[in-house]
Order: C-alpha cells, then sequence, then structure tokens
C-alpha cells in the first residue's frame, strides 16, 4: 500500500513493535486519544453553529446551558482513557490534582500516566481560529499495583515515552511521537479516519518566522527585546515575518511546516512566563526535538528541567534549531552584561 493512505489505526498496529515495553498499552492509549480527538473535534466544529441556534432563541431539549468547550474536551478525553482502564493516573491544566484511576477489579496495575491540556487557545474559540489538544505520556515511578502519587506526574520531559498534540484546524490532525520521530495525520471527516499525510516531520535549521505575542514587548527582559530587534533589522535573510495564532499548538504546527521560532518569556507581568511545563512546553519540546529542532526555556533544555510542581510555568523558546540556539544567545549576553 502507497505510504500516503496509511490510516493511524494501521500505523499503530505496525509501530507497536518498535516501542521498548511493547505489551499494547501504549498503543491503546494513542487509540483512545485519536477517539477522543474525534468527539470534540465534532463539537469544536458545532460551535458557532450551536451558538447560532441559541442566539435565535431555542434550547436544547434538555434547557442545559452550553458547556464551555475547554471543558467538554476535559471531560472527553478523560473519560475515554479511563473507561478504558489503560493508565494509572491522569493529571489535566483544568483539574487542581491529579487524578487516580484504578481498574474496575480496584487494581492499579497499568504502568503509563497522562498529562494534557485538553482545549488549547481556547479563547480563539470564540472567533472561529484554530484551537488544539496536547497530550503527554510517561511511565510510572512508583510501583505497579500500588495508587499513583504526585511523583509518577513530576518527571523531567526526558522521560516521555509519547507526546502528541491534536489541531483542530482548516483541517483536523493528529501530530505525535513516540521518540522515532514525528508523524502527522489528517482526519477524512467525511469517513472519521485519519490518514497519514504528514510522514517524518521535520524542523528546517532555519526559518524566517518569529512567534511571540509582541503586545507585551515593554515587559519582556532585554534578552528578548534584542533578539526582537535581531528579526526585525534587515541584513541576509532577515527581517524575518511575524506571525501569532495565540494558539500554541497552532504556531508550532505552523513553524514546524515552514521553519521559524516561537517564544513565550518571562515578562514583569508573568516572572515565570504562563505557559505550563508539564501540560504545554515539554511535550511539545518531545514533539520539536523528535523533528529536529530546538526546545528551551532561554538558557537550556526544557526537557531537563526537574519539576516541582504539577501547574508549573515556564518561559518558552522552541521551533527551528539555529533560530532557538541564537535567542539563547541575546538572552545569555544580555544576562552577563547585567552584572
Ligand atoms: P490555554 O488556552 O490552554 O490556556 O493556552 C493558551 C496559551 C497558548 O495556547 C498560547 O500560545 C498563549 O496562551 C497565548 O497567550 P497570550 O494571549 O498571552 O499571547
Ligand atoms: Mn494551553
Ligand atoms: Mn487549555
Amino acid at each position: 500500500m502507497e505510504e500516503r493512505n496509511k490510516t493511524l489505526g494501521e500505523f499503530i498496529i505496525e509501530n507497536q513493535n518498535a516501542f521498548q515495553y511493547s505489551s499494547g498499552e501504549l498503543s491503546r492509549i494513542i487509540n483512545s486519544i485519536r477517539l477522543a480527538a474525534k468527539v470534540v473535534n465534532y463539537k469544536v466544529n458545532k460551535a458557532g453553529l450551536v451558538d447560532i441556534v441559541g442566539a435565535a432563541g431555542e434550547q436544547n431539549i434538555q434547557g442545559e446551558d452550553q458547556q464551555k468547550l475547554d471543558v467538554y474536551a476535559n471531560e472527553v478525553f478523560i473519560q475515554t482513557l479511563i473507561n478504558r482502564e489503560i493508565v494509572c493516573g491522569i493529571a489535566s491544566e483544568e483539574n487542581d490534582e491529579f487524578i487516580t484511576v484504578e481498574g474496575s477489579d480496584n487494581s492499579h496495575n497499568n504502568k503509563y500516566v497522562v498529562l494534557m491540556d485538553p482545549l488549547d487557545g481556547s479563547s480563539n474559540i470564540d472567533v472561529n481560529v484554530s484551537v488544539g489538544t496536547i497530550f503527554s505520556v510517561y511511565r510510572r515511578i512508583t510501583p505497579i499495583g500500588t495508587p499513583v502519587t504526585i511523583e509518577d506526574f513530576l518527571q523531567p520531559g526526558t522521560n516521555q515515552v509519547a507526546a502528541g498534540y491534536v489541531i483542530y484546524g482548516t483541517s483536523t490532525m493528529i501530530v505525535y511521537t513516540t521518540g522515532h520521530g514525528v508523524n502527522g495525520f489528517t482526519l477524512n471527516p467525511a469517513i472519521g479516519t485519519f490518514y497519514l499525510s504528514h510522514p517524518s516531520m521535520q524542523f528546517s535549521e532555519d526559518g524566517n518566522i518569529y512567534s511571540i505575542n509582541e503586545g507585551n514587548y515593554v515587559h519582556f527582559p532585554q534578552g528578548v527585546k534584542n533578539y526582537l530587534k535581531y528579526c526585525q533589522s534587515e541584513e541576509g535573510d532577515r527581517p524575518y515575518t511575524s506571525r501569532y495564532i495565540g494558539s500554541l499548538v497552532s504556531d508550532i504546527h505552523r513553524n514546524m511546516i515552514k521553519g521559524g521560532i516561537y517564544i513565550y518569556p518571562t515578562s514583569s507581568k508573568a516572572p515565570k512566563g504562563k505557559l505550563r511545563l508539564l501540560y504545554e512546553c515539554n511535550p511539545m519540546a518531545f514533539i520539536v526535538e523528535q523533528a529536529g529542532g530546538k526546545a528551551s526555556d532561554g538558557f537550556g533544555r526544557i526537557m531537563e528541567i526537574q519539576p516541582t510542581e504539577l501547574h508549573e510555568r515556564v518561559p518558552f523558546f522552541c521551533g527551528s534549531y539555529n533560530m532557538v540556539e541564537k535567542a539563547e544567545e541575546f538572552m545569555h549576553d544580555a544576562k552577563l552584561s547585567k552584572y
């Protein structure tokens, strides 16, 4: 069969043997995410329509209020994983605490935990702009058979066994890695099947897009300000193009295809940055590195940070390798010049 006709289901089965500890559990997790993504996709696509119906004064049969989509997506992903009894714990950006999952026989015999941002870029929903879901999978540290503890979630990103995102865009895609490169699958909505459309995705080493919320410029650290001036100065292939959607998933997806850097720095308003290490930065860093790019906090590798709390925030610089390296140079120089 020709490569581009392969479905995600076929791809998962074919690649199962590539997993070091293959027992089919990880494949089942990816399969569950595939299913939940289709359910959320259906709802995301109806978001505008529901508003129109509502505006006409019609209520749904149950007379319920429309649930916020990030709460809805959170429930769909969590329930799909819980119902299939394939993980021992889940942590989500939408939940204060992690969830301990036990099997129907009250056992704790599964070995993976999933961490996720169920709906990324949720402020874009109301304006019909792409949103996403981000997920990350780790092997538990505590012994199988016992309930999970916080340690199982506070692992450095280098321990990830899989990570991916779903992008609900002009078409819906799942992009993921299990540590053997990055592959992208596009949903054919007519039949509800994902097809391998972007095999072995790669960041170009250099790029000409920079993505940052420049409205916060005055609050940025000096190194970021200097790097932005560099991006905007006229020399060689510069000035670069500025593109910022405000959905991390969409901004990174575009930069992976076209070449570019994404930055969410610290600022005087958000001294630790805005993005969350466990739900956003680590999974994206794993994907970006697997695609040949680089992911940093401005000074060091994102995936080597030892997390200390579930909802920890971190500054994030990621994308084309040489661009991120250049930005790190500016960060480093500005830090030195302070002293
Ligand atoms: P979320 O919707 O999960 O809270 O994430 C929003 C994040 C990320 O997707 C995006 O890149 C960033 O927030 C945008 O922040 P600004 O509006 O501050 O630029
Ligand atoms: Mn997010
Ligand atoms: Mn979110």
